[in-house]
């Protein structure tokens, strides 16, 4: 299939330029630690999404994405159309494009802070034409009034929306409501039902499909009929976890518009989330559809129990 009669994926979102520092382990509040090398990656949710639905391969990948007039655009603009995704950029003067701060512990685990900047000028009004699109994939490091507004356009012209609420919050009915396909991890999970135990917040939320990943155990998704796809994850060293999350989430939505059941889809997804936790930086990170494949035929999967355990089977006949 060529790029042009593939199925689109529009993705509306972040984009930050990563300021990364490994160190022995992430501080905690008040504490100094001192770190080892520093370098720069192309990162910010939506951006290392966009990059990971376009290799995957099989679909044409649109970004809204906004940025300042600044020198850190540069790697950032670079990365995107390397990926082959088709950028809709808008330039803000006065803003400066997002960063992001990153300690990278040496078991690959992560915390970040984020100065969103230019990502925080997006408005309902940016979203373009959505004629052609079939799936509309967003996050949470967009103002939440014009990532809610997205939704419901999409839902109204009958594009799928898949919205990982990432950074967590609450989120409104009205955006809730517009979504097909939420994607979160445990912690958003919780935030987002307002249930901490996890099979409870999976039950409570409306969404047709709801798919929660668990790092280093896998991801389980649910639909609305109660069908439910365990995913344990694909076994590797991880060295860097930077934009794993976000490596599933456009891995999943590229396999989603190209059709694939959603068996296949967290297949692949996990696959990508666990190849790019092998290597450094977000987007650097991101595997091409081959590798991904090639992983899946090899099938080197963990044990499920830790997914079971959080989310055990409700009983026949139960909803869930
Ligand atoms: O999900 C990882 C991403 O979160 C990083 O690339 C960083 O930019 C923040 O947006």
């Amino acid at each position: 299939m060529s790029q042009a009669s593939s199925p689109t994926v529009l993705v509306a979102g972040s984009a930050n330029l990563d300021f990364v520092v490994r160190a022995p382990r992430i501080p905690a509040p008040g504490e100094t630690v001192l770190g080892g090398g520093f370098r720069t990656y192309p990162g910010g949710k939506g951006a290392n999404q966009a990059v990971a639905c376009a290799r995957a391969g099989g679909v044409r990948t649109r970004m809204l994405v906004a940025m300042g007039q600044d020198a850190h655009a540069v790697p950032l603009l670079g990365s995107l159309q390397a990926a082959g995704v088709e950028t809709e950029l808008l330039k803000r003067d006065g803003a400066a494009t997002g960063v992001a701060f990153v300690c990278l512990s040496e078991d690959g685990e992560n915390a970040i802070t984020v100065a969103p900047g230019a990502n925080m000028t997006l408005s309902a009004a940016d979203l373009p034409s959505l004629d052609g699109v079939a799936c509309l994939l967003l996050q949470l490091e967009s103002p939440l009034e014009a990532v809610t507004a997205w939704a419901r356009r999409a839902r109204a012209a009958g594009v799928k929306v898949v919205l990982n609420a990432a950074p967590a919050c609450r989120l409104p009915e009205e955006l809730l409501d517009a979504v097909d396909v939420l994607v979160v991890n445990e912690g958003e999970l919780a935030a987002v039902a307002g249930i901490a135990d996890p099979g409870r917040a999976l039950a409570a939320l409306a969404v047709p499909m709801v798919v929660v990943t668990l790092g280093g155990a896998g991801a389980v998704a649910r639909r609305r009929d109660g069908r439910r796809w365990m995913q344990p994850a694909y076994d590797v060293v991880p060295v860097d976890t930077t934009g794993a999350g976000d490596t599933f989430c456009g891995a999943l939505c590229a396999a989603l518009a190209r059709g694939a059941d959603a068996g296949d889809a967290m297949r692949e997804a996990a696959a990508a989330a666990a190849l790019a936790c092998t290597r450094a930086g977000a987007q650097t990170g991101v595997p091409a559809r081959a590798e991904v494949l090639a992983l899946v035929a090899a099938g080197r999967l963990r044990d499920g129990a830790a997914l079971h355990a959080r989310f055990p089977s409700p009983p026949t006949g139960s909803p869930t």
